[in-house]
């Protein structure tokens, strides 16, 4: 059964017509306690939404969507390890780096796989590891791409300022500027290089780590081999690629890559802030996932938060949504969003290869609050595609001692509520249609107590299982990315000169 053949999806079509649930000021206005009303919390989170285009009836008709598309059936699956990501017929586990499961081996493989990772992190933290020469290692350079660097990068600069002994640098991009900008002030003798690979066959994290150990090499003395560590799923290949076997992470083949940052892929995270920081991160993903688990689907922000996305993107036809994080920590939050959730969502079969009929991710993008302010808000709040916000920010800007701190969330309430009530929060309407801000423009408003590791491995844990809601409804497999697989053949073709030529260059 595909979901427009589900009863609630007629309902919801229905109820999108109607106009009061679009008038946000006029809920406002008939429900004194809306806002409490569209409040939710979970883990450490809390969520105002308030500032939707819902009332109680769309609300309900969005929970029985979600019980009539089997939602705690799958949300079950994933939690226990079954092979819902079917088409590689395996599991989507990325909880169980992060809690307890009730299966030994996999737990125990977790914990020793986890346990050389930070092992490897405190010891260069310390200054305890020396290169081939014997200099300390002063810089660890991280080579990967995609998931293997977007939520490593991301945690990293949410958690703040670095410490410990080695500078960590990362290496994106095959260009490369990218890397010669990464090695600005670094020593060959004094730099380990990791690559971190889920398939150990990605071309840019290959090329750049082969363009660093080059430069290692060039240095009198260095060994480049003993200045190499891989964070792989592939051993075989990163050993073929010249990695030591002593000197290798590994991981199941069951962590995704954009869900990989609480596996060993996270040594930058380790790097960066230590071991205890990095459980922390874990500690509060397993939080949110208990929330996940336990809530009722009502109180349940990640099923909530996912049902929105998809009252928008298939009941009113909205085609993207922005992310605007206010907290410059977060700014790396709108890619590694982009990728969570158009590369699980981008999809136009269903789970059993059947073409849908309705629209699957929307667009999601953005830019870190205040500075997406003198440059995207202009489309937000007067042009004709209405684009539900997601704002997220911290709730101890709201009383901290830093003025900056405190304007920036004023900045985000502000916001929120100039889309919500367009110009009558200003008093009156603009005379000038050039003016006029309407108004009526649905967004969340989300924040994190802090920027500990708990809150913000609730923040990602958060996302990931929204984004797994939103599958479910959708029938679609949200674990695989087929669709990135063409490119990286036609470049084959490409560079062994079989490759038709079908446009002038
Ligand atoms: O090309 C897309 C992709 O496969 C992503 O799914 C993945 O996160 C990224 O490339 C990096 O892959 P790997 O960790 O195998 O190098």
């Amino acid at each position: 059964m595909t979901p427009t053949e589900l009863t609630a999806w007629t309902e919801l079509q229905q109820l999108a017509q109607s106009a009061p649930a679009r008038d946000i000021a006029g809920g406002f206005a008939a429900d004194a306690a809306r806002a409490s009303k569209f409040a939710l919390e979970a883990a450490g989170l809390q969520a105002n939404l308030s500032r939707n285009w819902i009332d109680g009836a769309v609300l309900d008709a969005l929970i029985r969507l979600a019980e009539q598309s089997q939602l705690p059936r799958w949300r079950s699956a994933l939690l226990t390890g079954a092979p819902i990501n079917n088409t590689e017929q395996r599991p989507a586990w990325h909880s169980a780096l992060r809690g307890s499961v009730g299966d030994a081996q996999v737990t125990r493989q977790v914990a020793d796989e986890r346990d050389k990772m930070l092992a490897l992190a405190e010891s260069l933290r310390a200054g305890a590891r020396r290169g081939s020469t014997g200099a300390p290692i002063e810089t660890v350079l991280c080579c990967g791409i995609g998931g293997s660097d977007l939520g490593p990068r991301l945690v990293t600069e949410a958690l703040g300022t670095p410490t410990g002994a080695a500078r960590l640098r990362f290496v994106t991009n095959i260009d490369p500027v990218d890397l010669e900008q990464a090695l600005i002030g670094a020593r060959s003798e004094s730099t380990l290089v990791v690559a971190i690979s889920k398939s150990f066959t990605t071309l840019e994290t290959l090329q750049n780590a082969r363009a660093a150990l080059d430069w290692l090499a060039s240095a009198p003395g260095v060994r480049p081999a003993q200045q190499f560590v891989a964070i792989t799923n592939q051993p075989a290949k990163a050993i073929g690629f010249g990695a030591l076997p002593e000197n290798i992470l590994t991981f199941a083949d069951w962590v995704g890559g954009r869900y990989s940052v609480w596996s060993p892929c996270g040594f930058p995270v380790a790097l960066a802030h230590g071991a205890a920081a990095f459980r922390g991160l874990l500690a509060g993903a397993a939080a949110l996932d208990r929330h996940f688990a336990e809530a009722p689907l009502t109180q349940n922000l990640p099923v909530v938060l996912g049902l929105l996305g998809v009252w928008y993107a298939n009941f009113h036809a909205l085609p993207t949504r922005a992310v605007i994080p206010y907290a410059q920590r977060l700014a790396k939050l709108t890619p590694y969003l982009q990728q969570l959730e158009m590369e699980s969502l981008g999809k136009r079969v269903d789970r059993d290869g059947q073409a849908v009929s309705f629209a699957t991710s929307p667009v999601t993008w953005g830019d870190v609050g205040t500075t997406g302010q003198h440059s995207v808000f202009q489309f937000l709040h007067q042009g004709t595609q209405p684009t539900p916000v997601d704002f997220i920010t911290c709730r101890a800007f709201e009383h901290s001692a830093s003025e900056r701190e405190r304007l920036l969330y004023s900045n985000a309430l502000a916001q929120a509520d100039a889309l919500a009530f367009g110009d009558s929060v200003l008093g009156s309407a603009a005379a000038n249609p050039h003016q006029v801000c309407p108004g009526g423009r649905p967004s969340n408003f989300i924040t994190l107590p802090d920027f500990s590791p708990q809150s913000v491995g609730e923040l990602l844990a958060l996302y990931e299982h929204r984004t797994f809601v939103q599958g479910v409804i959708w029938g679609i497999n949200p674990f695989d990315q087929f669709g990135v697989e063409i490119g990286k053949k036609l470049l084959a073709q490409r560079l062994s000169g079989t490759a038709a030529k079908r446009s002038g260059n």
